[in-house]
C-alpha cells in the first residue's frame, strides 16, 4: 500500500466529512450563506473537516489566547472559539468590514461573540499592537500570501512554548511545485514561506494534506 495520502474524490471527501464531526446546522448555514452571498469568493473559506479539526485542536491544546489573521465570514474563528475555554480570547484581524459582518452574526448565533475580538485593518500594521511576550496558545494565518512571512515573524515570538501556529493553503493547489518562471507573486511567496518554516528552529512543523494544505507548527 502506498504511504502517500489519497487523492480524494468528491464522494470520498463527503464520506470523510460525514464520519468525522460533520457541520451542524449553524455551520451549514454559514457555509450556505457565504456561498449565496459571495459566489466564487466563498472558496476562501476553510474546508468543513478543517472546521471540525480546529474545534478539536482548540480543546486538545486548551486554547485560551489565540490570534487569527484572515477571518473572512468567520468559519475558522467560529470553529476555534467553540473549542476554547470560557474566558478565553481570540483576536481576529481582517481588512474587510463586508466579509466580517457575516462573521459577527454567526459568532452571536453560536454564543461565542464574547470570546472573539475583531480588529479591522492591514494585519502587518496591526499585529504590533499585541503584547510582545510569548502569551499565545494558538495562531492561524490565512490571509494574503505575500505577507505570510511578515505575519510569521511577528507571531512566532508571541507564541508560548508548547503553543501551535497553523497556516492554511501551504500546498496552494499544487502550485508550490510550479517550475520557475511560471510563478505568480503569491506562488513565489508561498514557496519561500514554506522554506522559511521548514528551516525555522524555533518550531517543529508538520505539513498536512487537509484542505489546500495545512501546516501545524509546535513552538519549542
Ligand atoms: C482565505 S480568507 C480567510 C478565510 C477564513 N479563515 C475562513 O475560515 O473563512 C482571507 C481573508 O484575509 C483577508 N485579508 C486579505 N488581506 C489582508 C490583510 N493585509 N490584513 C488582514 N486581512 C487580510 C481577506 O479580507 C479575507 O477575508
Amino acid at each position: 500500500m502506498s504511504k502517500q495520502s489519497l487523492t480524494l474524490s468528491n464522494e470520498l471527501h463527503a464520506y470523510l466529512v460525514a464520519h468525522g464531526t460533520p457541520p451542524d446546522s449553524l455551520i451549514a448555514d454559514l457555509i450556505a450563506e457565504t456561498s449565496a452571498a459571495l459566489g466564487g469568493v466563498s472558496s476562501m473559506q476553510i474546508a468543513p473537516e478543517q472546521s471540525a479539526f480546529f474545534t478539536f485542536l482548540a480543546k486538545v491544546i486548551g486554547v485560551r489566547a489565540g490570534v487569527e489573521v484572515g477571518t473572512f465570514t468567520g468559519l475558522s474563528s467560529l470553529s476555534i472559539a467553540r473549542g476554547m475555554a470560557p474566558g478565553g480570547k481570540l483576536i481576529c484581524f481582517d481588512v474587510s468590514e463586508e466579509y466580517t459582518s457575516i462573521a459577527r452574526r454567526y459568532w452571536e448565533r453560536a454564543g461565542v461573540a464574547d470570546l472573539v475580538e475583531l480588529r479591522i485593518g492591514p494585519a502587518a500594521d496591526r499585529l504590533g499592537e499585541l503584547p510582545a511576550e510569548p502569551h499565545l496558545d494558538w495562531v492561524f494565518i490565512d490571509a494574503d500570501k505575500e505577507n505570510y512571512a511578515t505575519y510569521w515573524e511577528a507571531l512566532v515570538p508571541r507564541v508560548r512554548p508548547g503553543g501551535v501556529l497553523a497556516v492554511d493553503n501551504v500546498l496552494w493547489s499544487g502550485r508550490v511545485l510550479d517550475p520557475e518562471g511560471e510563478r505568480s507573486e503569491s506562488t513565489a511567496a508561498m514557496i519561500a514561506f514554506n522554506d522559511l518554516v521548514a528551516a525555522d528552529k524555533r518550531v517543529e512543523p508538520v505539513m498536512l494534506p487537509i484542505g489546500d494544505g495545512l501546516t501545524l507548527a509546535y513552538k519549542r
